[in-house]
């Protein structure tokens, strides 16, 4: 079974970021292949890997329902679909991908969905690791088309909005009675802060209020801004790079506490 590190967190706080330097991390320890899972219907993971994706599992959903009384004879449904996921697979070298796309419309996907979490069960047998990107409501994780998760990392900028934020989605985890092993919260600095500056201490009390361990922090890094400006993957971040190396950190830790 793979072992699975989800990323949460408010919009614009960087979890992608924090799910793309995962997955890098975790393909150069050479443990053996890594599935890249975007779960959020901004569908943008495999932009930060530099991965080239030609359909979500959305539009395959989509497409099913529209082509299900014109399939050609012999071929069914389920094999269609089955079909349909392995293409929506991308695979390079070490490490695959697979995004989730838009959520659902008004029809019934209920069959869908059974063939999909079928998929994502053989899926978790093929990786070592699977690194998920979720959006902040959780969709995916509440109607189990995507994964158990063993470490849930809750990212954060500095600011109380989304420290409460973090707050909300640790709760959510509980309402939905999530399988999460373990939660913790990573704080992102977006902006440049000083521990010492003014603020600060309601930074802490939020941080607190969290009710989430604080598993690391990591520093703004002008490299992996420039990178995101100029649309190019995380893979081209140098390996002295502050952000990279606070990951590199967090990783060990989560692993050391964790891991498979
Ligand atoms: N530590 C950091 N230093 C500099 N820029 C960052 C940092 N973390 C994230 N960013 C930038 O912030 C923006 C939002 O990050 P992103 O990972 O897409 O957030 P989310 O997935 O939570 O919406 C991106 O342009 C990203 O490059
Ligand atoms: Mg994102």
């Amino acid at each position: 079974m793979a072992f699975t590190i989800g990323v949460a967190g408010k919009g614009g706080v960087g979890k992608t970021t924090v799910a793309g330097l995962i997955a890098r991390l975790l393909t150069e320890r050479g443990e053996g292949p890594v599935l890249a899972i975007d779960a959020d219907p901004n569908t943008n993971f495999h932009q930060v890997l530099g991965l080239h994706l030609e359909q979500t599992i959305g539009e395959l959903r989509e497409e099913t329902l529209k082509k299900i009384k014109d399939l050609p004879a012999g071929i069914s449904k389920n094999q269609y679909l089955e079909y349909g996921l392995q293409q929506c697979l991308v695979e390079d070298t070490g490490i695959d991908l697979l995004a989730m796309g838009r959520g659902e419309g008004p029809f019934c996907y209920c069959a869908v969905n059974h063939v999909l979490r079928r998929y994502m069960d053989l899926l978790n047998k093929n990786y070592t690791y699977i690194v998920l990107d979720n959006e902040a409501g959780l969709e995916h994780l509440s109607r189990r088309t995507t994964q158990n998760i063993d470490v849930l990392l809750i990212v954060s900028d500095a600011f109380p909005i989304a420290l409460q934020a973090a707050a909300r989605i640790h709760k959510l985890a509980d309402e939905l009675k999530l399988h999460i092993d373990q939660r913790f919260l990573v704080l992102n600095h977006l902006r440049d802060v000083t521990p010492s500056g003014p603020g600060m201490e309601n930074m802490r009390q939020s941080i607190a209020q969290t009710g989430l361990t604080l598993v690391g922090e990591i520093p703004r890094d002008e490299a992996l801004f420039r990178l995101s400006l100029e649309c190019k993957p995380l893979g081209e971040l140098p390996l002295s790079s502050p952000a990279r190396l606070a990951m590199k950190a967090i990783l060990e830790k989560v692993l050391k506490r964790g891991g498979p």
